[in-house]
């Protein structure tokens, strides 16, 4: 089964209009025929809400633009929040959720991230489920346990409709993230390797084939060949070098083979 890969980049709070079309400018003439592209390898970037639509007219075919969070519930009194519809209406086609910055900062937990996924699917929206151990899970040797709960838990909130839509995994151990430490392939792929595993388990082999599932913690253009080369390493969702349109544009590259 092959799946196409899925490279996204995540800017988190970065970036003001002018410096995410002056941003677009350049990746989209760095990396040529963007259709062409698109075709085999899927990009997407998580940007702010103020830059969702500089974002949408700016990026080019193919590309989705997504949310980096979200509500669960349409509409309502939830100061500061938005909604699926929101992100619909705003032209995009999905949200991050579930990010370990959020888990940490805003008490984000693995429930609300399972409505959120339910919500995001049942609009037909890209839901991009972040799971990861801390360092001291991984010390413990509790990184499967740790990722399997993540997953478990948010899984339980999302209804046989929503479960019938497309979604991605993206595995992001927290230890790497913004710290230059990558996992080792072999790492990356023993964890994605349990990953299949659970999807197997909740959606059989078939259905499990189908499901990309990113890495993300520190991929760079320097690292990202030797991660995309491992048989279950669909992709990637990353952080502080999707902000160069120089490296992300050779990322996006080197995925598309
Ligand atoms: P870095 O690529 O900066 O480590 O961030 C990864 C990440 O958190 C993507 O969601």
């Amino acid at each position: 089964m092959s799946r196409n890969k899925l490279l996204a980049g995540n800017w988190k709070m970065h970036k003001t209009r002018a410096e995410a079309s002056e941003f677009f400018r350049s990746f989209t003439k760095l990396v040529g025929n963007m259709a062409d592209v698109t075709r085999s390898v899927e990009v997407a970037f998580g940007v702010p809400a103020t830059l969702f639509d500089v974002c949408v007219n700016a990026a080019g075919a193919g590309v989705k633009i997504l949310a980096q969070n979200v509500h669960y519930e349409k509409q309502g009194a939830f100061t500061g929040e938005l909604s699926t519809v929101m992100l619909q209406d705003a032209g995009l086609q999905g949200s991050i959720i579930g990010h370990s910055e959020r888990r940490q900062y805003f008490a984000e937990t693995d429930q609300a991230v399972g409505k959120k996924w339910n919500a995001l699917s049942l609009s037909s929206l890209l839901p991009v489920v972040c799971v990861g151990e801390t360092k001291a899970e991984r010390e413990a040797g509790e990184t499967n346990i740790v990722v399997k709960k993540q997953f478990e838990l948010a899984l339980a909130e999302v209804s046989a409709d929503a479960k019938a839509k497309d979604f991605v995994i993206a595995y992001e151990p927290v230890w790497a993230i913004g710290t230059g430490l990558t996992a080792t392939p072999e790492q990356a792929e023993e964890v994605h390797l349990m990953i299949r595993g659970l999807l197997t388990t909740h959606f059989g082999a078939a259905r499990a084939e189908t499901v990309r599932i990113l890495y993300g913690g520190s991929m760079s253009a320097a690292n990202c060949a030797e991660l995309l080369k491992k048989p279950n390493i669909d992709g990637g969702l990353v952080g502080g070098a999707s902000l160069k349109p120089e490296d992300f544009s050779k990322m996006v590259l080197t995925a598309k083979g």
